[in-house]
C-alpha cells in the first residue's frame, strides 16, 4: 500500500463487536493497544497495562475477524516474547533522564524489537509519544529542532529497518513524520502526525465520542455514540418506571392448554 501511495487506515479495538464493526468497516489494521487501559479501564495511565492483558483482548478481537491473517496466536506469542523478554532481561537502560540513558534505552528498544523480530512475531514499532519511556526518552523530544536526527532517525526508526512491519509516528511535528516516512521503507502509521504519513491511527473511544475528559487536538469525532448511549439508557429507565417496558412482544407466553393447567393448581 506504501509503494501504491494508497492510506493505510487503522483503529483501536479492544473486543469481539468493536472488531467485527472494524472489519465490517473495511479498515485495513486493527490494533488492541495499551490505550485500553485509560479508554476501557479508567485508569490514569497506560503504563500499568500488562502483556497479559493485550493478549487476552487480543483473542477475543482477532476472533471476530473472519477470513483475515492475525500473528500469531496468543498462546505461542506470549511462549515466544517470553524467550525474546529473557534474552533482553537485564539490558535495560538505565532510569532518570540523561543524554547516555537515553541512548541506553533506546538500544534496548532496538535490540528488543529484534529478539521479537528474531523470534518470529512481527513488530509494530512506535515513535514519539509512548508513555511506557516517557520518564526516560522524554515525551516532547521529537519536537526539539537541534535534536533533528534523534526525531526522523530514532534508535526506534532504525529498529524499523532491522523487521518492524510498520512504525506508529504519535504526536510528532508534521516535518518529522514526512521525514521519517520518506527515510523508511516501512509504512508509517500516524496519530497526531499529520497528514504526510502512509496511514492514520485513532482509538476507538476518541474517534467515536465514546470516552471521558478532553480529547487530544488530533483527535476528530466521527460519531457521539456517549450521548447516544446515555440518551437510550435515560429512555430505558423512564419505560421500566413508567410500566412502559416490557410490552407483549417482549414477553413469553404460554400455550392455552398450558396456562390453564398453570391457573387451576
Ligand atoms: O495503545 C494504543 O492505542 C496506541 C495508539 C494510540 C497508537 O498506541
Amino acid at each position: 500500500m506504501k509503494r501504491r501511495g494508497d492510506k493505510i487506515v487503522m483503529i483501536t479495538a479492544y473486543d469481539a463487536p468493536s472488531g467485527r464493526l472494524a472489519d465490517a468497516a473495511g479498515v485495513d489494521l486493527i490494533l488492541v493497544g495499551d490505550s485500553s487501559g485509560m479508554v476501557m479501564h479508567g485508569r490514569e495511565s497506560t503504563v500499568p497495562v500488562s502483556l497479559e492483558e493485550i493478549l487476552f483482548m487480543t483473542q477475543w478481537v482477532t476472533r471476530a475477524r473472519s477470513g483475515r491473517s492475525s500473528w500469531p496466536t496468543c498462546r505461542s506469542a506470549r511462549t515466544r516474547l517470553e524467550r525474546a523478554g529473557d534474552r533482553e532481561r537485564g539490558a535495560a537502560g538505565e532510569r532518570g533522564r540523561s543524554r547516555r540513558g537515553e541512548a541506553r534505552a533506546e538500544r534496548h528498544v532496538g535490540r528488543t524489537g529484534e529478539a521479537i523480530v528474531d523470534a518470529g512475531i512481527p513488530v509494530m514499532g512506535h515513535i514519539g509519544l509512548t508513555p511506557q519511556t516517557a520518564t526516560v526518552l522524554g515525551a516532547s523530544r521529537h519536537r526539539d529542532a537541534r535534536r533533528p536526527r534523534e526525531g526522523a532517525d530514532s534508535g526506534r526508526a532504525r529498529a524499523a529497518g532491522c523487521g518492524c512491519f510498520a512504525i506508529v509516528l504519535e504526536a510528532v511535528p508534521e516535518a518529522v513524520a514526512r521525514a521519517a516516512t520518506k527515510a523508511l521503507a516501512v509504512p508509517t502509521i500516524g496519530i497526531g502526525a499529520g497528514a504526510a504519513t502512509d496511514g492514520q491511527v485513532l482509538v476507538w473511544h476518541d474517534m467515536l465520542g465514546y470516552s471521558e475528559g478532553h480529547a487530544p487536538r488530533f483527535v476528530k469525532r466521527y460519531a457521539e455514540i456517549g450521548d447516544a448511549i446515555v440518551d437510550a439508557l435515560g429512555r430505558y429507565a423512564d419505560d421500566v418506571r413508567s410500566g412502559a417496558f416490557p410490552e407483549a412482544q417482549h414477553t413469553y407466553a404460554m400455550p392455552e392448554e398450558e396456562l390453564k393447567t398453570f391457573e387451576r393448581r
